[in-house]
């Protein structure tokens, strides 16, 4: 199929690059000029594991293209994809105009009939306006079917996720958007798991699957706290209550909390939804103070700890969760705020997001940014782990073993307590 995907971040990339795999030919829409000069030589502008493979070889096959012009673009294009962002404006609801104006060049620009796909992610009802906003806006006697298709994306696990989808949702109220649909996903995903809704039954279903999904690291983030107390242990708490099938295992790892472009943004916009039409409710807002409290919560763990002006800090861990280059409402970085003027200096370190992190600490002149983990770990009183990077579960405790006070504290439960211990380390985790 001829297929348009608009926006090239994580969603768009990722769908572009996929369904381009799988056969059809896709040509790819961004306004920023620089990155598509980028991207056409198979430069990616973030990390995501199996990317740039994927997109070297479509672009090599002319398979997948990039432009910035949607006047040859839509020449007989049969799918639009909209992966535009919607970010946070400072009331909490999501910026429409990204989506607005993508939709506006569509209808300037369109020959021919079309599905449109909406991926990017806004509140309910959004569609229904974007719906009748195109069709407004179209000259022609065209016909546009129109569809909410959210995604379920983890950054650093996006590609896989979208090969392999738990299933894939299809808000619509026009057959044709059905017929397209199998077409388009017919290599990835069985008729079982293509799952047909009404358009705002697939907008609420994104955010209610990522608020609860918070919700659950909220929930036994504070159960952690009580462990704590108590002298329980999280892990086994987790795994006693996991064994329940209603429960389930999956994101109940307890830590120093969510972080990235999607939880916190997806709750603060439930939430607002909920006000703006006078709908009781009180999770969504209860998830995001909990999630903050355990940063709070953690941090008075270190300074109660680690006392002295004097003290030198090393942090692993920037990105908002392992296996990214992504800080975004990061809770390393928001840790690293608390705490930095406590202590003389913070080494620190991540395998992937450095070059981002440094964005967001300019200012904070007493952290050092280092290249290897253990190099500067003579000068520090304590290690923090602060992302769940894989290659910190391998801490070669003899290195770590040089620090001035062996003094560990675990933001995200990685290493096992009682091997640290054995290695002669105060460990700190949270609810172990
Ligand atoms: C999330 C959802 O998982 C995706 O399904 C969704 O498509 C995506 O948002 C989106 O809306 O675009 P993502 O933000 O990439 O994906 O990251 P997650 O893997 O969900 O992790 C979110 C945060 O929760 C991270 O900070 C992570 O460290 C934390 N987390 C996760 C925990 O603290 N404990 C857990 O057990 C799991």
């Amino acid at each position: 199929m001829n297929i348009v995907v608009i926006g090239t971040g994580y969603v768009g990339l990722v769908t572009a690059a996929c369904l381009a795999e799988c056969g059809h030919q896709v040509n790819c829409i961004d306004i920023d000029k620089e990155k598509l000069k980028k991207l056409k030589r198979g430069d990616i502008p973030f990390y995501e594991k199996g990317l740039k493979n994927i997109v070297l070889k479509a672009v090599k096959n002319k398979t997948l293209s990039f432009s910035k012009n949607y006047n040859q673009s839509l020449n007989q294009v049969e799918a639009i994809f909209l992966c535009v962002g919607t970010p946070p404006k400072v009331n909490g609801k999501p910026n429409l105009s990204y989506l607005k104006n993508s939709l506006t060049s569509i209808a300037e620009n369109l020959e021919n009939d079309v599905a449109i796909f909406v991926k990017s992610t806004v509140p309910v009802g959004t569609n229904k306006f974007a719906k009748e906003f195109i069709q407004k806006k179209i000259k022609k006697d065209l016909k546009i079917s129109f569809a909410s298709n959210p995604e379920f994306l983890k950054e650093g696990n996006a590609v896989s996720d979208f090969k392999k989808p738990d299933r894939i949702i299809i808000g619509t109220d026009d057959p044709l958007v059905k017929k397209v649909s199998k077409e388009i996903y017919k290599n990835i995903a069985t008729s079982k798991k293509l799952i047909f809704t009404s358009i705002e039954s697939a907008e609420i279903i994104k955010y209610a699957s990522n608020a609860f999904l918070a919700t659950k690291i909220a929930f036994i983030n504070e159960i952690s706290r009580l462990s704590d107390h108590f002298n329980a242990d999280i892990k086994e708490i987790k795994k006693g209550m996991s064994m329940d099938e209603r429960i389930g295992e999956h994101f109940l790892n307890s830590g120093l909390g969510f972080g990235g472009s999607c939880f916190p943004k997806d709750l603060d916009g439930l939430a607002n939804r909920f006000r703006e039409f006078g709908i009781p409710s009180s999770i969504p807002n209860a998830v995001r103070l909990s999630n903050n409290q355990q940063i709070n919560y953690f941090s008075k763990k270190i300074t109660g700890n680690l006392i002295g002006k004097t003290s030198c800090v090393m942090v692993w861990g920037l990105a908002f969760k392992g296996g990214t280059d992504d800080v975004r409402e990061s809770p390393s970085i928001k840790l690293i705020k608390k705490i930095s003027n406590k202590y003389k200096e913070i080494y620190a370190y991540d395998p992937l997001a450095i070059f981002n992190a440094k964005k967001e600490l300019v200012g904070f002149s007493n952290i050092k940014f280092i290249k290897d983990k253990y190099e500067f770990i003579k000068k520090c009183d304590c290690l923090i782990i602060a992302t769940e990077h894989s290659e910190f579960k391998s801490v070669d405790f003899k290195k770590i073993g040089k620090m001035k006070n062996k003094l560990i504290f675990d933001g995200r439960n990685i290493l096992n307590k009682q091997q640290a211990e054995k290695h002669g380390f105060i460990y700190h985790g949270i609810g172990v």
